[in-house]
């Protein structure tokens, strides 16, 4: 009754801010993004009747009480679905800083999902994991298929699932991914998106969503890097002009994420093809192809902001290994 699964952190390109039902996790709009290597987490759970209450431990970091809740909700879930008792120990290990917009959540929940399953010692299909780990956390269902992966967002807990569109060595890109600040984010996504309907700028965006939804299909179709950058560039603006003019307004790029995002701007006009991206936290992605991978991360060494830098490729999505973390 012991599993670990392996899940990466996935960087939106199409992004999902906003939701249709709070409680399903039922996200207002379809979105695409891509599975990181180098932003994983480590998540061991085991059933056992020895245990007398559900243990939650971070290793090398510490889970705040709403977090702890949620992990114990999705366990909670995980039981009545197989219907099994009885208390679980969960040990997780994460590559990067938590909650810094590097979408821990996702590769948590992905990994928890995967996990819990195994060691409830019940098979699922990866359209039901993908639904699971939702319900979670919103984007952990995009963590879970191979490489470049579309959420459908669906009207209800059953249609509302993430799939495949491309495996991870389909397009050798890199998301050379800053991290300016490596602390924990002051509002939290779920919070974060019950806001969104006070945005004035919330329809416009809405009304983007299909053609941008093209627009990424396209580029990843036909290997089309200049389309696709500048879809996803468009795309970040779009999600963080909302959450701006939310009331109260979500600030999460602060002065060092603006220097980078003008930075690469200019890099681009100088022969430099790469373009940003930034989810709910200060540090920043920037795309490129594997080609352009050393003159970019050279790039960001010499501007001396960041105080990290991970270079990712994409990645295989939640899958079990055999090295347990206890
Ligand atoms: O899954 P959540 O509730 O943490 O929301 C993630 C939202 C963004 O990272 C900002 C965008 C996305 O699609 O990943």
């Amino acid at each position: 009754m012991k599993a670990t699964a392996v899940a990466p952190a996935n960087i939106a390109f199409i992004k999902y801010w906003g939701k249709s039902d709070d409680v399903l996790r039922i996200p207002l709009n379809d979105s695409i993004s891509m599975n990181l290597s180098g932003a994983q987490t480590t998540t061991t759970v085991e059933f056992s009747p020895v245990y007398t209450k559900d243990s939650i431990m971070l290793l090398g970091g510490s889970f705040s009480e709403k977090e702890t809740d949620r992990v114990v909700d999705s366990l909670s879930r995980i039981r009545e679905s197989v219907g099994v008792g009885g208390f679980v120990r969960v040990v997780t290990q994460n590559t990067f800083p938590k909650g810094a917009g590097a979408a821990a959540s996702a590769s948590g929940f992905a990994a928890l999902t995967v996990a819990g399953f195994a060691a409830a010692g019940k098979s699922m299909t990866e359209k039901e994991q993908t639904i699971f780990a939702r319900l979670g956390s919103g984007s952990a269902c995009r963590s879970i298929p191979d490489g470049f992966v579309q959420w459908q967002k669906g009207n209800s807990n059953d249609n509302s699932y993430a799939y495949s569109l491309y495996p991870h060595d389909y397009w050798d890109l890199r998301d050379i991914l800053v991290i300016v600040d490596a602390g924990m984010k002051k509002v939290s996504t779920t919070e974060g998106h019950s806001g969104v309907t006070t945005s004035p700028l919330l329809d416009a965006r809405l009304r983007q969503i299909p053609d941008k939804i093209a627009r990424v299909s396209h580029a990843l179709a036909h290997k089309n890097f200049q389309e696709l950058g500048e879809a996803i560039e468009e795309e970040s603006e779009s999600m963080h002009s909302v959450m701006e003019t939310q009331i109260p307004p979500l600030y999460y790029r602060t002065g060092a994420t603006h220097v980078i995002m003008e930075a690469v701007v200019a890099w681009r006009n100088r022969g430099i093809p790469a373009y940003f991206t930034i989810d709910a936290g200060p540090n920043v992605h920037i795309i490129c192809e594997a080609k352009d991978e050393d003159k970019v991360v050279q790039q960001v060494k010499q501007l001396g902001i960041g105080v990290d830098i991970i270079v990712n490729t994409p990645a295989p999505g939640a899958h079990i290994v055999d090295r347990h973390l206890f």
